[in-house]
């Protein structure tokens, strides 16, 4: 397209039903927000929008799990999601929610202009009902046996255990997850955007005319395109979400993903009364960023709802990233297998940067990453201190040594200066060119090298050695130096927001545009700058350490919760149970056994005689927590010496499937002594 007047950049509204991690951070908003960063200070017209998804069954079934209302759920991460993009210096103009009242009556607007151009069409059909509850089951309400593998609690469009998709119909025994009852089917009416009618136009705008479109996303694309499209049902069954604005499709809401990308128009709509111009106007360049889950709906469906209503202009781009996996694992919030952001920013405080870093620069454009911590110690450790935070400390420190921090005058300029000029224009074309085509490693590489570039000229020239033979040199390495720190400021703003505010702040200067730096002297002799300080720390082992632990517990204990239940033992006769004597106690006394964490040393009436247990509970229980409790006691047990005290009897417990131990007590209070049978 010819050169835009404006930018209308989105980023995928994450769903309000659990923190964002590193995945979401890497995958969409650091390349969205190194793009828009980086266009406004070319000086252009950009908005940059984001928000909350905050409709879709899973969040009414995490608001029925907590006993909760589903706009409780989302108010409650809605904000935490907001604030750990605000933490991370991810520059959106507006960060809205599909909850306000602005955007169910810009969805619902939009649906009615599609109902009355007559784009809909309408079907009956057959769904899973819930007769106990009345309502509709949406695929997840609905839980069952796989057809595929035979586990029992596949869901109605996926089996979480082989991963198969499924619809409700394949389940062997379906069940209402809410009732818990058999559904039955019943007739309901929807409303359908009919995909296969805008098939030819799609396959025209996609294969033909956007050819240059990321490869993943052109391929997905053409094998959708090439398998067939089928009408879409834009609406659903369910009471959370946008209400069809039909007076026969009470109880109806629009399907999430009819309704979320509407909730860009809409959070454009809170932010500019001007929003008409980004949306309708054909010089407006759009692009959408997102993770790979999201291409169908983004380069197939949306674009349809767009292009049918008819005032609309579609994306010129949509550049969808692969995923992020931590430690060569999937990243997975049921299984908490994931670096969350306001965690991150808790452990490594003010360490933003690092992670914006590591991510831009692992980014998963081309294929899945991996994200492991070892590496991230190395990026931060072997390059943004050794090579960025070395290149500025040098040139300011040296500034600040020979000049009292007063930048010098240069005196004369050799062919090595002369170079470094040419180097620079080249090295800020290339960053240019990478982040227009999305190529937002490449880029950041690219800005890396302005540092290198600095550290090679004062490592040629070593102006600490010319100091004493001559300082008129040393004026011109020192002012070229600093030019270079504010051209590195400049051009790593885009990825590195916090450190180039602080550069700013080091040099005393005030931002500059980013072709300002062409001019390359920016920074002028005679200006002070202030005292130095480091712009990056090491990250030492036992940091690191700490995090590889960190995952290295979670993995236990999904492992436990994942242990099968043990096989049943051989049989026995009930005399071989009845050998066992077992008895009611309580305990009168527990303390501590003195070097041995897990033992509890315990005096326990077990109405025969008050005798000492020595039990491995302390891990489970305080001693000043379990005195008075009644617990059961197998008191013929031969007698053992634990740390030096005889123990007779044990006392017996649970073991649960992520090895915590808890007592087996009886329902109500019973005399000491009294068997268990
Ligand atoms: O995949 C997701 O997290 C969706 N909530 C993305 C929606 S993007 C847009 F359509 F709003
Ligand atoms: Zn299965």
């Amino acid at each position: 397209m010819k050169e835009p007047k404006r930018y209308l950049v989105t980023s995928a509204l994450p769903y309000a039903n659990g923190p964002v991690h590193i995945g979401h951070l890497a995958g969409v908003y650091v390349p969205a927000d190194i793009y828009c960063r980086y266009l406004r200070l070319k000086g252009k017209d950009v908005i940059f929008i984001g928000g909350s998804d905050e409709h879709g069954v899973p969040i009414t079934l995490k608001a029925k799990k907590e006993c909760i209302t589903p706009q409780e759920i989302v108010d409650r991460y809605h904000e935490i999601i907001k604030k750990s993009f605000k933490d991370f210096g991810i520059s959106f103009d507006i960060y809205s929610r599909t909850s306000s009242k602005i955007h169910h009556e810009t969805a619902a607007e939009f649906f009615m202009t599609l109902y009355d151009k007559g784009e809909f069409v309408e079907k009956t059909s057959l769904q899973f009902y819930d007769e106990h509850e009345q309502q509709f089951l949406a695929d997840r309400y609905i839980m069952g046996t796989c057809p595929k593998c035979g586990a029992e609690n596949a869901y109605g469009d996926q089996c979480e255990k082989c991963g198969s998709s499924l619809s409700p119909e394949e389940l062997v025994n379906p069940r209402s997850v809410i009732s818990g009852n058999s559904p039955i089917k019943k007739e309901t009416k929807h409303w359908y955007l009919p995909l296969d009618k805008y098939e030819d136009e799609l396959r025209k705008w996609i294969l033909e005319e956007h050819k240059e479109w990321k490869p993943n996303v052109y391929g997905q694309c053409k094998s959708w395109l090439d398998s067939g499209l089928f009408p879409r049902a834009v609406t659903r069954d369910l009471n959370w979400g946008v209400k069809v604005p039909l007076e026969e499709a009470k109880n109806k809401v629009l399907y999430v993903w009819f309704d979320a990308p509407i909730g860009y128009i809409s959070a454009t709509k809170e932010l500019t009364p001007n929003w008409e111009k980004y949306w309708k106007d054909k010089d407006t360049k759009m692009v959408c960023f997102i993770g790979k889950d999201n291409i169908v709906f983004h380069c197939i469906i949306f674009p349809s709802m767009l292009k049918h209503e008819g005032t609309y202009i579609l994306p010129d781009n949509i550049p969808a990233n692969e995923f992020l996996n931590l430690e060569n694992d999937k990243i997975s919030t049921s299984r908490n297998w994931a670096v969350w952001l306001h965690e991150y920013l808790e452990e490594f405080p003010n360490k933003q940067d690092v992670l914006r870093y590591v991510l831009a620069s692992n980014a998963p454009e081309t294929k899945d990453n991996d994200f492991t911590w070892k590496d991230f110690q190395t990026k931060n450790n072997s390059e943004l201190v050794a090579i960025y935070g070395n290149f500025v400390n040098r040139a300011l420190s040296l500034t600040q040594k020979y000049y009292d921090g007063i930048i010098p005058q240069p005196t004369e300029i050799t062919e090595y200066e002369q170079l470094i000029k040419q180097e620079i224009i080249t090295i800020k074309q290339n960053i240019e060119k990478n982040i227009e085509n999305y190529k937002f490693r490449e880029a950041l590489k690219e800005a890396m090298n302005i540092c290198r570039l600095g550290n090679k000229y004062l490592a040629d020239t070593e102006p600490w050695k010319l100091q004493k033979t001559d300082v008129a040199r040393v004026q011109t390495i020192l002012y070229y130096s600093l030019q270079l720190c504010v051209i590195a400021a400049t051009l790593t703003e885009p990825f590195l927001p916090f450190t180039s505010k602080k550069l700013f702040q080091l040099l005393n200067i005030k931002k500059i545009n980013w072709d300002e730096t062409e001019k390359f002297h920016v920074i002028k002799s005679g200006h002070k700058i202030n005292m130095p300080e480091l712009l990056f720390e090491r990250i030492e082992n036992e940091q690191i350490d700490f995090q590889i632990e960190k995952l290295q517990k979670v993995k236990e204990q999904n492992e436990k919760s994942n242990k099968k239940v043990e096989p049943q033992k051989n049989s026995i006769n009930y005399e071989d149970f009845e050998i066992q004597d077992i008895r009611v106690g309580t305990i009168l006394e527990a303390e501590k056994v003195i070097k041995a964490d897990k033992l509890l040393k315990l005096l326990v009436d077990v109405g025969i005689d008050k005798r000492t247990i020595v039990s491995g509970i302390a891990k489970y229980y305080k001693p000043e927590e379990i005195i008075g409790k009644q617990v059961c006691v197998l008191v013929n047990l031969a007698p053992r010496t634990l740390k030096g005290i005889e123990s007779k009897g044990m006392i017996l417990m649970t073991e649960d499937s992520d090895g915590s131990l808890k007592f087996i007590s009886p329902e109500n209070i019973c005399s000491n002594g009294s068997s268990v049978k």
